[in-house]
């Protein structure tokens, strides 16, 4: 008879960054992932500009093609954090209807609100895409020509404007622990 000898992993996390473009997702997300793999945790990202090369190339940004691309990215980290991976998303996920439907189906999740108010983000302007938007130059600009629904209840609310990068970092590492994610 086959006795496994391999442990059974805990079930991992969807930690949700979402917010509108230059509020600090992929920042966050990057240091978070950093943290937590020199702690040893299996760590996977998936962020909205590099997933749109990959699995999600040739989406653009109408509602439609938007929620494609995040019941994909919810598709991938939710089989993922089965596997006892700790996901960090950092996706626009504009739609709050949508986010509910991913994060339902992860084993555990964080949802996570990235918020600067939109004339801090125009100053940033880290891509030089709010200029644009604001010339016409990009239709459905999130913040600027497409909607925005903020989380009503994050888990986790970060005024990047407010709070340094290792500030919100402190926050986040709170709440993981109190999911009992030692870090
Ligand atoms: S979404 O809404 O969740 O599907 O968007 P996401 O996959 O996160 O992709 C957002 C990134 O695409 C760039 N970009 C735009 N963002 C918003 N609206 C429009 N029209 C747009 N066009 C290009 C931009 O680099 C976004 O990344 P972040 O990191 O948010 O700036
Ligand atoms: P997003 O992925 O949401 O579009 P980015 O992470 O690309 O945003 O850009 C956020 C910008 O804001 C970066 O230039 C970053 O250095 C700056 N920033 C300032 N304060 C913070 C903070 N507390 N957390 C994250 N980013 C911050
Ligand atoms: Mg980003």
């Amino acid at each position: 008879m086959f006795v496994s000898t391999i442990p059974t992993t805990r079930s991992g996390l969807v930690v949700w960054f979402t917010g509108l473009s230059g509020a600090g997702k992929t920042t966050l997300a990057r240091a978070l992932a950093t943290l937590l793999q020199e702690a040893g945790y299996p760590v996977e990202q998936l962020d909205g500009d590099v997933v749109r090369e990959h699995l999600s190339k040739g989406l653009g940004f109408s509602r439609e093609d938007r929620d494609t691309n995040i019941r994909r990215i919810g598709f991938v980290a939710n089989l993922l954090a089965k596997h006892g991976v700790i996901v960090l998303v950092s996706a626009i996920s504009p739609y709050r209807e949508t986010r509910a439907e991913v994060l339902a189906a992860a084993p555990r999740k964080l949802e996570v609100f990235v918020e600067a108010p939109l004339d801090v983000l125009i100053q940033r302007d880290v891509k030089g895409l709010y200029a644009k938007a604001l010339r016409g130059e990009i239709a459905q600009f999130t913040g600027i020509s497409d909607p925005y629904e903020p989380p009503l209840h994050p888990d986790v609310h970060l005024r990047t404007d407010l709070m340094s990068l290792p500030e919100c970092l402190d926050h986040l590492l709170a709440a993981l622990e109190r999911l009992d994610i030692v870090v």
